[in-house]
C-alpha cells in the first residue's frame, strides 16, 4: 500500500506557481489577483478562506477577501461580483460555498465572468469541461487528476466509481475521468446498492461528507482509493469518508485525511489563478 502524499505534491505545485509569479512580475509587471467572497459565519468556510488567503500571500499574489454577514441580500453579493469582474487587478473570483439558504447559488455563480471563474463553477466552464475544451476546472477534482499524474496512475479503460454527484466535486470529477478515457460510474444518495458499484471498481473516488462511509468490504484487493471527504468528528479530529484503518491495507494507493486531497485543492486554485493572470490582455 502506498500513500498518495497530497501535502508534498501541493508544496511542489505551489513552488512552481511562486516561481512563475516572480517571472510574470518581472517580465510583464503582472501580479495575479484573487478576490474571495465569504458570506456568513460558517467556521469551516472561514478556515478554508483563511488558508486560501495565506496560500495567495505565500506565492506572491494580490488577494482580497470580501466578508459579508449572512443577512446580506443577493443583489449586494451580485454588485460585489460585478465590481470584481470590472477590476483589472483581479484575475480570479471565488465565492466560498455553501451560501446562506436565501441566496440562489446558481444565480450568483452565473454572474462571475467565466474568464475569472477560477473555481470552474460557471456553466460556461462546466460545459467546456464536458466537451473536453480548455477551461477552468473545479479545484478539488483537478487536484485529484494531478495526483494520478504524479503517481503515474493510468486511467484509460479503468473502472472508476465516483461516490457523490455534487456540482463541486462528483460531476466535474466524472467528466475529467471520462475525458481521460476511464469507464465511470457515478453513485449518489439514491443509489440502491453502493457496495455493488464500489467493490468492482479499480479506482474509488469518494466525496460526500459521511465519515467512514467506505468500509473494508466495499473495495476490492489492490484498489486505488481517493478520499475527498473532510469531516470533523466529535473528538475534534479530522477524518475522511473512508475507514482508512481498515480499507488502506487492501489498497495499492490511498490518500490520507488530512494531508491528501485537501492541500491539492488550494494548490489548484493558485494554479488556476495564475493561468487566468497569464491570459490577461
Ligand atoms: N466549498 C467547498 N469546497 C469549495 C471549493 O472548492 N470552492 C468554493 N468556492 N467553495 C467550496
Amino acid at each position: 500500500m502506498q500513500r498518495i502524499d497530497g501535502q508534498s505534491l501541493a508544496k511542489k505545485v505551489q513552488a512552481t506557481v511562486a516561481q512563475e509569479v516572480a517571472q510574470l512580475k518581472q517580465e510583464k509587471n503582472i501580479v495575479p489577483g484573487l478576490a474571495v467572497i465569504l458570506v456568513g459565519d460558517d467556521p469551516a468556510s472561514h478556515a478554508y478562506v483563511k488558508m486560501k488567503a495565506k496560500a495567495c500571500e505565500n506565492v506572491g499574489f494580490y488577494s482580497i477577501t470580501h466578508s459579508m454577514p449572512d443577512t446580506i441580500s443577493q443583489d449586494e453579493i451580485i454588485a460585489t461580483i460585478e465590481m470584481m469582474n470590472a477590476n483589472p487587478r483581479i484575475d480570479g473570483i471565488l465565492v466560498q460555498l455553501p451560501l446562506p439558504k436565501h441566496i440562489d447559488t446558481n444565480k450568483i455563480l452565473e454572474v462571475i465572468n467565466p474568464k475569472k471563474d477560477v473555481d470552474g463553477f460557471h456553466a460556461y466552464n462546466v460545459g467546456r469541461l464536458v466537451t473536453g475544451l480548455d477551461c477552468f476546472v473545479a479545484c478539488t477534482p483537478l487536484g485529484v487528476m494531478k495526483m494520478f499524474e504524479e503517481y503515474n496512475i493510468e486511467l484509460r479503460g479503468k473502472d472508476v466509481c465516483v461516490v457523490g454527484a455534487s456540482n463541486i466535486v462528483g460531476k466535474p470529477m466524472a467528466s475529467l475521468l471520462l475525458n481521460a478515457e476511464a469507464t465511470v460510474t457515478i453513485t449518489h444518495i439514491h443509489t440502491k446498492d453502493l457496495k455493488a458499484h464500489t467493490s468492482r471498481a479499480d479506482i474509488v473516488v469518494v466525496g460526500v461528507g459521511v465519515p467512514g462511509l467506505i468500509k473494508e468490504d466495499m473495495v476490492k484487493e489492490g484498489a486505488i482509493v481517493i478520499d475527498i471527504g473532510i469531516n470533523r468528528i466529535a473528538d475534534g479530529s479530522l477524518v475522511g469518508d473512508v475507514d482508512f484503518k481498515h480499507v488502506s491495507p487492501k489498497c495499492s494507493y490511498i490518500t490520507p485525511v488530512p494531508g491528501g486531497v485537501g492541500p491539492m485543492t488550494i494548490a489548484m486554485l493558485l494554479s488556476n489563478t495564475l493561468k487566468s493572470a497569464k491570459a490577461r490582455v
